[in-house]
């Protein structure tokens, strides 16, 4: 089974509570808004690379913070290096992060809602050195 083939039948069985972003050799994400409904105990992302491009190279991983922590984990996870997914090891302001993957692989994250509070701005982006500018996107609580 194909990684596209699995993302195009999980679109039919998509529940309310996960969401599916492509992270591309062209360095962009396929969406820049995620919108996570109330009723939700636990959100999924699952992040996928259709590329062919190696890790080293054109990495991706997906990052959320609130907008204000943004820069400073980014900075900081550049100095930690592709070891540690480029993010500081225990890092409080990462409300949850994947693994850096690169093309032809998958992986996801769940993580808590009750982590998330209504109304604060939360951003996802790519701590890989230089993606963060534009591998970004808002994530909403939406009710
Ligand atoms: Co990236």
């Amino acid at each position: 089974v194909s990684l596209l083939a699995l993302a195009s039948s999980s679109v039919w069985a998509a529940d309310q509570c996960s969401v599916d972003i492509q992270g591309t050799d062209q360095m962009t994400f396929s969406t820049d808004k995620i919108k996570v409904n109330e009723d939700c105990k636990q959100f999924t992302v699952n992040l996928i690379h259709p590329g062919t491009l190696p890790k080293n190279v054109m990495g991706h991983n997906w990052v959320l913070t609130k907008k204000d922590d943004v820069q400073g984990v980014a900075t900081d996870g550049i100095a930690a290096g592709m070891d540690k997914d480029y993010l500081k090891e225990n890092d409080s302001r990462v409300i949850a992060h994947t693994k850096v993957i690169g093309g032809g692989e998958k992986t996801s994250v769940t993580f808590d809602t009750s982590k998330l509070k209504k109304g604060e701005d939360y951003e996802y982006f790519c701590s890989f050195p230089g993606h963060a500018a534009i591998m970004k996107g808002t994530l909403t609580i939406d009710d």
